[in-house]
């Protein structure tokens, strides 16, 4: 019999813990950086909560009425015809994604260790931390094979016993963690100029670009267009709401990433540093700041804590979609499964590790493999492959079947939110993701 998740409680940890995770820490307060601050912001909510959210419900919706892996279950749903490539697009885009997310997790590794035996740099040498950190073969490699091989760890022990019991106790420390943080953050002398650029927009630094950052970014934090969201769906019990489950998705990675950058721009800018740092901003600018904060070396600890958690919580969601993949298509034991794609993601992972390093002038279409996974999952796979769910779900499924879905078999009376979430599915949604991927490319 097919493994399940146990409790309502357990489904929702697991999904928020898929959404919350590098993209909130990592991608989301650089981006927002470089792409006008608080401007981004509400562009990115209203992509989230207007058109993410109907696209993370449809995949839920077809990952659930199907009961199976993210392949099969367009083949389940329509025997003819070849949707099927929406889910090979899925887990493309899984385990794109992976390949690079493990090696940001590894550096998480890298600094929690330094940050308990307190050996983070100091002020003035942590450029010269993350350079090594990153380009070091030996370094970066060990890390990263230990957050692969953790992440495996969790999967054999299966849906229950693994995701859902693991997720549980993380996700409660992850919010409590990070509200310890951004209390200090906000608390600094100085914060108010961080403040000032979380909540007040500007508009002049938003181009066409900025759309396709806020949506491949939207993607990326709510995990969608991966098709992880329509795994776990395949492992949610029929009772379970999925306009609710969705929605606090939705809302909990919000809050948490506005959590998040409480946590990290007013310190940002009580310490004069540019907020578009870039994707160092985490592993340069912020030991910088701990080390020069009262209690930072604490502080140091519980962030990078928060970081691992978050990233760990993600990374079992992006790896279990390949492995679902594997067990029903290829008729493989769990374990079989899980060590035969931690293997390919292993192979993937160490190309990305060492762009940092002696593979740094590989270069494919200009980018080095870390570059390119991230630049092809974010704003290519995940984008397309949502397009196409939301295409499917639209045009394919019937409505019927999709508010039979969304009602719980008509057991849930909200008729007019169904209908109206499918008719943006069916409409609004392939519209402005094709017009933002276009423009965006362009
Ligand atoms: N949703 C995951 C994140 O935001 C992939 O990091």
């Amino acid at each position: 019999m097919r493994d399940n998740f146990n409790t309502s409680f357990g489904v929702l940890v697991a999904m928020a813990g898929s959404a919350i995770g590098l993209g909130n820490l990592w991608r989301f307060p650089y981006l927002m950086g470089t792409n006008g601050g608080a401007a981004f912001i509400i562009i990115y909510l209203v992509l989230v909560f207007l058109l993410c959210l109907p696209i993370m419900m449809s995949e839920f919706v077809v990952g659930r009425r199907a009961q199976t892996n993210a392949v099969r279950a367009f083949k389940v749903l329509s025997p003819k015809g070849r949707w099927g490539i929406i889910g090979i697009l899925g887990v493309l885009a899984s385990v794109a994604l992976i390949s690079f997310y493990c090696v940001v997790g590894g550096w998480t590794i890298d600094y929690l260790v330094h940050s308990v035996t307190f050996s983070l740099p100091d002020r003035g040498s942590s450029e010269g931390f993350f350079a090594a950190a990153v380009s070091s073969p030996g370094r970066t490699l060990l890390y990263t094979y230990i957050f692969l091989a953790l992440t495996a760890l969790v999967l054999l022990a299966g849906i229950k016993d693994g995701i859902e019991r693991y997720t549980k106790i993380m996700m409660p420390l992850l919010f409590l963690t990070i509200i310890i943080i951004a209390v200090r953050s906000v608390t600094l002398p100085g914060s108010g100029a961080g403040l000032d650029f979380l909540f007040n927009p500007d508009f002049s630094k938003v181009t066409a670009n900025t759309f396709l950052d806020a949506l491949g970014q939207a993607f990326f934090s709510l995990s969608i267009g991966c098709a992880t969201i329509l795994t776990y769906g395949s492992y949610v019990k029929k009772n379970e709401k999925i306009v609710k489950m969705s929605s606090l998705t939705a809302i909990s990675d919000t809050f948490f990433a506005i959590l998040a950058g409480l946590a990290i721009m007013p310190a940002v800018f009580a310490f004069g540093i540019s907020p578009s740092e870039g994707p160092g901003l985490l592993f340069v600018v912020l030991p910088d700041i701990f080390d020069q904060i009262a209690g930072g070396g604490i502080v140091a600890v519980l962030f990078f804590f928060v970081l691992f958690i978050a990233a760990i919580t993600s990374s079992i969601s992006l790896l279990e979609v390949f492995v679902t993949f594997l067990i029903e298509e290829c008729r493989m034991k769990r374990r079989s499964a899980v060590l035969a794609s931690s293997g390919v993601c292993l192979v993937l992972c160490t190309l990305c590790a060492l762009s940092g390093g002696v593979l740094s002038d590989v270069r494919i279409l200009g980018r080095t493999f870390f570059d390119l996974f991230d630049m092809v999952s974010a704003n290519f796979l995940m984008p397309m492959c949502g397009l196409l769910v939301v295409v499917f779900v639209g045009w394919k499924m019937k409505r019927e079947a999709f508010v039979d879905e969304l009602s719980n078999g008509g057991t849930l009376k909200n008729r007019a939110l169904y209908n109206t979430i499918f008719y943006i599915v069916r409409y609004i949604a392939p519209i402005v993701i094709a017009v933002i991927m276009v423009f965006g490319w362009l």
